[in-house]
């Protein structure tokens, strides 16, 4: 979900950590990602080439919850590398409300937040530096 508008930005900052609300009021759209735990609904539209999934799907949401806690944030990556690639600043942040956010623009729905991301160009230079990185050597086995 995309909020653009006066209004929606209104029902969005409540539920917002309070020091992450003047960068999503400021920002020309704010995204607010999402998994959908009914997945299954949407096959075979996806994936086609297994159309049995959804009846197995259906009679499991524990596995249906595997997937959406995997996938979800999973994509969530992928959005804000699409978002950049296409020139624009993206600002994932994990402060936020998620059963606020849900009760306010998922009611009986089965779409549940996972990340809000602030995009737009920055209007100055950032709040705070880059944070560290670890080193390689403390990151990565080579075997
Ligand atoms: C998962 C995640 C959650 C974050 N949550 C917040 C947040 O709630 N508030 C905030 O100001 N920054 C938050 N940040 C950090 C900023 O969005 C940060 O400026 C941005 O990640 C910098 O991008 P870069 O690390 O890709 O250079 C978060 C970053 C990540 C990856």
């Amino acid at each position: 979900m995309y909020v653009r508008t006066p209004e929606g930005k209104e029902r969005l900052l409540p539920h917002l950590d309070e020091g992450n609300r003047p960068k999503s009021a400021s920002a020309p759209a704010v995204a607010v990602l999402a998994v959908d735990d009914r997945l299954h609904e949407h096959i075979p539209h996806i994936p086609p080439i297994k159309p049995e999934l959804r009846e197995q799907f259906a009679a499991d949401p524990a596995q249906r919850d595997g997937i959406t806690s995997f996938n979800g944030p999973l994509q969530a990556g992928y959005f804000i590398l699409a978002v950049r690639a296409c020139g624009l600043a993206a600002g994932p942040m994990a402060g936020f409300d998620a059963a606020g956010i849900d009760k306010e623009f998922f009611p009986d729905s089965s779409w549940h937040s996972v990340l809000v991301v602030n995009i737009g160009h920055p209007a100055g230079p950032p709040e705070f530096d880059r944070m560290p990185r670890l080193a390689h050597e403390d990151a990565v086995a080579w075997v």
